[in-house]
């Protein structure tokens, strides 16, 4: 598996973003989801962050809490998000508004298909240069053949109406779309989970491409490690609405010391590879409407112990810039080795 990090990992840049202790709750029939549950992460200015976890464990509600344009039925309770210096939670919505697209850019998770199918996809790029940046027609014209040589599409394509590009193609436009005004910091939410495999890996180079080219810090959301493998210099494994696990995407995925990110990685075929022997975690996430007490994973554990259902075990440092949220992260280097074994995921 192909693992990199494309910037100097062995000091620690300074943070873009910085997210403490962030509690995000949806209102619905069935009571209070706790969906974003205490979740604090860094990016470091210039990194790649995946933040990953299985459906539902929070993602995309954190990653729409950063550009603070979430659903009616969602509200912050409390935490800090500050980015450059400010806690975007205490700025107005004007002052927000203009830090959109302008700063952080966020590429929603169904951003392929978001794409107004009855205007040619050039109209739409040029439309959101001229309302949001402010460029004359020109200008904007001669932007949008920029961002789309930028992401690999033929200027030619401008011309095209949404349903004749590919899949690949639409997400190429969307990447587009972001870069738009120059951002900072980019929020694509699974850039890639609908492509076929080897339209993920072009999508990926070049998104990685551009990001080593602009200087840009991405929060890139995905489902699955193996993209994290390929793309991210760190990661962030969400579990239940919390972090699991984060660090350094070399030390967290050669050395992981939750159990959740070791099932994670034994049940996700490689980019690079066939799909070899994948161990499904068995069992579902919990509930997030009801209490938790404990730890969150624990039913699904196979190392679980006692104290792991009577007290949540918080995320501390298991090595250096590495850390996990598990009782037993001293044994680390043991579990590892039992959770190789398939046996340790099958249920009896
Ligand atoms: N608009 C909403 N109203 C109520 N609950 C919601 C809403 N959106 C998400 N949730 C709930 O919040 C929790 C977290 O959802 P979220 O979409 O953030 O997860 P995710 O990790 O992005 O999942 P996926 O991988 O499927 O995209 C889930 O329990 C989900 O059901
Ligand atoms: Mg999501």
């Amino acid at each position: 598996m192909k693992k990199f990090c494309s910037q100097n990992c062995g000091t620690s840049p300074l943070s873009i973003l910085s997210i403490q202790d962030l509690h995000v709750y949806y209102e619905t029939g069935r009571g209070t989801t706790r969906a974003v549950d205490g979740v604090t992460f860094d990016v470091p200015e210039g990194h790649v962050v995946g933040l990953v976890g299985e459906s539902g464990c929070g993602k995309t509600t954190a990653a729409r809490a950063i550009t603070r344009v979430i659903p009616k039925s969602a509200s912050i309770v409390s935490g800090r998000i500050i980015y450059d210096g400010k806690d975007l939670l205490q700025l107005s919505n004007r002052d927000m508004a203009a830090l959109r697209w302008r700063e952080i850019a966020f590429i929603p998770q169904s951003a392929m298909n978001s794409l107004d199918p009855v205007y040619r996809v050039g109209s739409q790029i040029i439309e959101i240069l001229r309302d949001r940046g402010g460029f004359d027609r020109q200008r904007a014209r001669r932007r949008a053949v920029e961002l789309f040589e930028m992401v690999g599409l033929d200027d030619k394509r401008l011309r095209d109406y949404p349903h004749q590009f590919s899949g690949g193609m639409r997400q190429r436009a969307a990447i587009a779309f972001a870069l738009a005004l120059e951002p900072r910091l980019i929020i694509a939410d699974e850039p890639v989970t609908a492509l076929d495999v080897i339209v993920q890996r072009q999508i990926l180079d070049t998104f990685k491409d551009l990001q080593e080219r602009l200087g840009l810090s991405v929060i890139l959301v995905t489902h699955d490690i193996s993209v994290v493998a390929f793309s991210c210099d760190e990661v962030v494994v969400m579990y239940a609405g919390q972090v699991a696990e984060a660090g350094p995407t070399a030390a967290v995925l050669a050395e992981p010391v939750h159990p959740y990110t070791m099932g994670l990685y034994n049940a996700f075929p490689d980019l690079q590879r066939s799909a070899g022997t994948l161990v499904p975690i068995d069992g579902n996430p919990p509930d997030l409407t009801l209490t938790q007490t404990g730890c969150r994973f624990a039913d699904r554990c196979p190392f679980v112990l006692d104290e792991c259902e009577r007290e949540a075990p918080s995320l501390i440092q298991a090595n250096e810039g590495h850390t996990a949220a598990c009782w037993r992260r001293g044994e680390a280097a043991a579990l590892r080795r039992q959770a190789e074994e398939v046996t340790t995921w099958q249920r009896s």
